[in-house]
């Protein structure tokens, strides 16, 4: 199991994101995801965010057609489906079709090549073996298909500069992964290009982000100035990855591009408004038993069965719950 003590389950994560402790941080990721979407094809397209939390970044994304939100926390996603349902019926227009999954990111009940975009930020410090999860990303990603990613950064600024002045002794420069405390772990730029790039995936565009995240800073200048400095910086600077946070933009290889057919799902877009509450039904063509990988399960009371190995997975306030 990958999960590591970090568990969400009893903890009150929105409230680290409420008050204005941390705007700064939420826009600039804000900001880079914005520039990462930009351009993307919305419409008949799957989005996944894995290690979604509450939903903080959902109204990001929201114009997807399908949307999965992912987490190992029941409490996170029971908060995600809350919000995002009271965001869903102030909303006008389209509204997505969203569907709530318990699993843990390196056992993802979904079939192979189904997703257009997967988003995960701030879930893989906590990773035991990321390499696992990246594993998952590139089965369930398809051709083409598109990985936003965003990772702790150990080659920062202030780790540098606290390593030449002794403080830490662990050089940010060495690409092998380092451990800050008992459940987070932060990784080089280059170890995350290894590792994609070992899959397939090609990290097209980077983004350091929240590089001006130090207290003195948010404190004196305040957080406008901060923000405008960080969407400078995000403009011109993006690559100079010294950030405490880094985006990435990675694009998973076609070897038989020219070949290719369209990437497009053949559902309907259009759904209608107060129909968004999630149906298992809209999804069952993505889903597969994490278990043993079979596709097909029968329908019960509360719940869902393989009707391969006979697994049943409760579907609780609308989330089914795939952890195994
Ligand atoms: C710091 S929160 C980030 C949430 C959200 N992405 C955001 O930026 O607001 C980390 C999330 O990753 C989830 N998580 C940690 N390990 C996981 C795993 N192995 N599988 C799935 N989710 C996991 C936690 O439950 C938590 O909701």
């Amino acid at each position: 199991m990958s999960i590591r003590k970090s568990d969400y389950e009893n903890y009150d994560y929105q409230q680290f994101w409420e008050g204005n402790k941390r705007l700064y941080e939420d826009y600039s990721e804000r900001i880079a995801l914005r520039r990462l979407l930009r351009g993307e094809e919305t419409r008949d397209r799957l989005f996944l965010d894995i290690g979604c939390g509450y939903g903080r970044l959902f109204n990001e994304y929201r114009h997807f057609s399908r949307i999965v939100l992912v987490d190992y926390s029941m409490t996170n996603l029971a908060n995600a489906r809350m919000r995002i349902n009271k965001f869903l019926s102030d909303t006008a227009g389209n509204i997505p079709r969203v569907l709530y999954v318990a699993a843990d990111a390196a056992r993802l009940p979904f079939r192979a090549e189904v997703a257009d975009i997967i988003l995960t930020v701030r879930m893989v410090h906590h990773l035991e073996y990321p390499e696992k999860y990246f594993d998952q990303v590139r089965r369930i990603l398809k051709k083409e298909g598109l990985y936003i990613l965003e990772f702790a950064n150990k080659r920062n600024t202030k780790n540098i500069l606290r390593f030449f002045i002794g403080k830490i002794d662990i050089s940010p420069f060495n690409k092998i992964p380092s451990q800050v405390g008992e459940t987070i772990k932060n990784y080089h730029p280059a170890y995350i290009n290894d590792q994609l790039s070992s899959r397939g995936i090609i990290v097209e565009k980077s983004v350091s982000v929240s590089n001006f995240r130090l207290g003195l800073l948010k404190k004196v200048p305040g957080t406008n100035v901060l923000a405008l400095l960080e969407n400078l910086y995000q403009r011109f600077l993006p690559f100079i990855a010294l950030g405490p946070s880094i985006f990435i933009k990675g694009i998973k290889e076609d070897p038989q591009r020219h070949h290719k057919a369209s990437i497009g799902i053949r559902q309907s877009t259009h759904t209608k408004k107060n129909n968004f509450i999630n149906r298992l039904s809209d999804f069952t063509d993505i889903i597969i038993c994490p278990g043993c990988g079979n596709t097909n399960f029968r329908p019960g009371q509360e719940m869902i069965e393989c009707s391969n190995c006979g697994r049943s997975f409760s579907i609780k306030k609308g989330i089914i719950d795939f952890r195994i």
